[in-house]
């Protein structure tokens, strides 16, 4: 019975918010099902390839309080830092030779990053190489900055929503953060011709199964070129230090419904993955991934861009990671490749 359901959103990308409730519910009897039909449907659209994108936490200054985060603003345990404008280039220098084509340029927000500053950073990544895809990941700004940006160069912006349920978000945050204005970011950032990611914890205090399968009409509705979704993990020095983690178990489902409701979008095994299951990254691949995102950063600062508890990778450098992620996904008979990867309907989407 709920076999038919995967083979139903398999043959039609959709469910109603009911069916996907009762996957969710079930999902004991249907997980490796569903995986193998979200990895069908991956291979049949991506072949056997992983993206990669280069990760650079190029500041933990954040001026906002999200309880989950450990980089929240009243966390004063959080040793804080910027990388200088050299340090940053230098980061996609380095990446650029180990073959990365995508940075992904992400930070708290941090006001001292201003459009000036940011622009020619962008400006400065793409003179260099214009080969290269530029991904901003640095929250809420206005419609003005976002086009400055835009007009920088900058191809791509992740802004995880966080959740599509207004009451939960006012859970997840404090009073002067708005669900509203999330939404109107995303509105805004699609407006301007960037191909956008969005996404949401898997497990967060106070989400229910209702709301998952909510999460999987709103992603239907919205239409991202990429989700970010990953395992809540609590931080020790936040208001959600006491809350139970998300699972790897159910963030792979997850994985596979969402590769099955938006057939091509990019879909990456997050870092959360790997730290709440040693093989979770895999484990995400074979449920329907096909992106990567290793650290980039140097290694003098790894251990400081810490959103939650365990963070993997936080001691290597980047040309181990990469190296260890190389060995890893050739295992599960992917390979990683290293070209831009960019939204297979999504080129033309990219002129402003
Ligand atoms: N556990 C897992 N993910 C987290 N994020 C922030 N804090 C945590 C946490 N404690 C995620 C949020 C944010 C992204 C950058 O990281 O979804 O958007
Ligand atoms: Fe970083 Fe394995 S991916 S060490």
């Amino acid at each position: 019975m709920y076999k038919t359901l995967i083979d139903k959103l398999s043959k039609e990308s959709f469910l109603t918010k009911e069916e996907y409730l009762s996957l969710i519910e079930h999902r004991d009897e249907v997980r490796e099902y569903a995986a193998q039909k979200a990895r069908e449907k991956c291979d049949q659209v991506y072949g056997k390839k992983i993206y990669i994108r280069g990760l650079i936490e190029f500041t933990n200054y954040c001026k906002n309080n999200c309880y989950y985060c450990g980089i929240r603003a009243e966390n004063n345990k959080c040793e804080r830092y910027r990388l200088t404008k050299e340090q940053i280039l230098e980061c996609a220098y380095i990446g650029y030779d180990l073959g990365f084509r995508t940075f992904v340029l992400q930070g708290g927000e941090d006001p001292y990053f201003t459009d000036e500053i940011l622009s020619d950073i962008i400006k400065k990544i793409k003179t260099k190489h214009p080969d290269c895809a530029v991904t901003l990941s640095i929250g809420e700004r206005s419609f003005e900055s976002y086009l400055n940006l835009r007009k920088a160069g900058a191809d791509r912006y992740l802004l995880r929503h966080e959740t599509a349920n207004k009451d939960h978000y006012e859970i997840l945050h404090p009073a002067n953060m708005s669900f509203d204005n999330r939404q109107a970011c995303i509105e805004k950032l699609k407006r301007l011709g960037y191909q956008v990611g969005v996404g949401f914890m898997v497990g967060s205090p106070g989400q229910t199964y209702e709301d998952l399968a909510n999460e999987l009409i709103y992603l239907k509705k919205t239409e991202p070129q990429m989700v970010g979704i990953g395992p809540f993990i609590p931080h020790k020095d936040t208001p959600f230090a006491e809350k139970t983690a998300g699972s790897a178990e159910l963030t792979t489902f997850l994985l596979s419904l969402i590769r099955l409701t938006l057939q091509d979008v990019l879909l990456p095994a997050t870092t959360a993955l790997g730290t709440v299951d040693y093989l979770g990254r895999e484990k995400g691949i074979m449920a329907g991934a096909n992106v990567l995102m290793p650290n980039l950063s140097p290694s003098s600062v790894r251990g400081k861009y810490l959103l939650y508890d365990n963070k993997i990778c936080t001691g290597d450098e980047a040309a181990q990671c990469v190296e260890c992620l190389k060995r890893r996904i050739l295992k599960t008979g992917y390979e990683i490749v290293t070209d831009r990867g960019d939204y297979i309907q999504g080129s033309d989407k990219n002129e402003i």
